[in-house]
């Protein structure tokens, strides 16, 4: 933004808002990751909570992607338990979601099966030892995989987190996380032979439900809560929340079309 006059929600990732900006500004970007699983160091947007409106708002430019970018693991050794579990839960999530979208991209299909993969190996090990090199090593591939993957699209997941993140400032990647079962359960009808599939990749027997009860474990083990009512978030402002998350981009990438009605029943459900 140094070199911009127009102010940055002018550059919201809406249609071609991104030629507004003076390209000629734009600073070389150089990323260095220090947590493991946004993956924004792959990435050409930026995501920025309007402190006003209390929206998310997602900032698209060709030149935010990085020209330079030095993951190393040791950068990540001091993150929080709790920080490493969000954010682990969110490349989970950046996976799980572009995997189940119903968009054409064999390559980012491929490579979200395989994030898939490393976060379930390396996630726990990172989680319970923060100083295992190796495990925050594959968790650094595992976000960059997932934010590569999530150019195939996203979904209910992230459409419910945005807003509730935005308006009770909980962490991301740990809504991700709560939300992560519910959505399960709501595109089940669309994605079951898919993760089937990937349960057989990961090693998990029983198809769609033993990858269900690996999520719900998986949670369980990084200290994730149950349910969005326990990270202080009420029913009182749903519809707000419900027509946020139709409005969110992520919402078109979900397998199951949402609809005020199963939208609702998601958030209730989720609280
Ligand atoms: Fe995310």
């Amino acid at each position: 933004m140094a070199g911009q006059t127009r102010p940055v929600w002018d550059f919201e990732d809406i249609g071609d808002w991104w030629t507004r900006a003076d390209a000629s500004k734009i600073a070389p970007n150089v990323a260095v990751p220090t947590t493991a699983g946004t993956g924004s160091e792959v990435g050409r947007a930026g995501v920025l909570t309007n402190s006003e409106t209390h929206v998310k708002k997602i900032i698209f430019h060709p030149q935010v992607l990085p020209s330079v970018v030095i993951c190393d693991p040791e950068l990540t050794v001091g993150m929080p338990k709790a920080i490493t579990a969000g954010t682990g839960m969110d490349a989970f999530a950046h996976c799980l979601e572009a995997y189940s979208s119903p968009f054409y991209h064999p390559m980012s299909q491929g490579i979200a099966l395989e994030g898939l993969r490393l976060v379930k190996e390396y996630l726990p090990r990172a989680y319970q030892n923060g100083s295992d090199l190796e495990a925050r090593a594959q968790m650094m591939s595992a976000a960059a995989m997932g934010a590569v993957a999530f150019q195939k699209g996203l979904g209910a997941i992230h459409a419910v987190s945005h807003p509730v993140g935005a308006i009770y400032n909980t962490h991301h990647g740990t809504t991700n996380a709560v939300v992560m079962p519910a959505v399960l359960k709501m595109n089940r009808p669309e994605i079951e032979d898919r993760i089937n599939a990937a349960a057989a990749y990961l090693g998990i027997a029983g198809g769609f439900d033993g990858f269900f009860d690996f999520v719900m474990d998986l949670r369980a083990e990084l200290g994730i809560p149950e349910r969005l009512g326990e990270m202080g978030v009420g029913t009182d402002r749903i519809d707000e929340m419900v027509a946020m998350a139709l409005e969110d981009p992520s919402a078109g990438g979900n397998p199951v079309k949402l609809t005020v009605a199963n939208t609702k029943a998601l958030f209730e459900a989720c609280i």
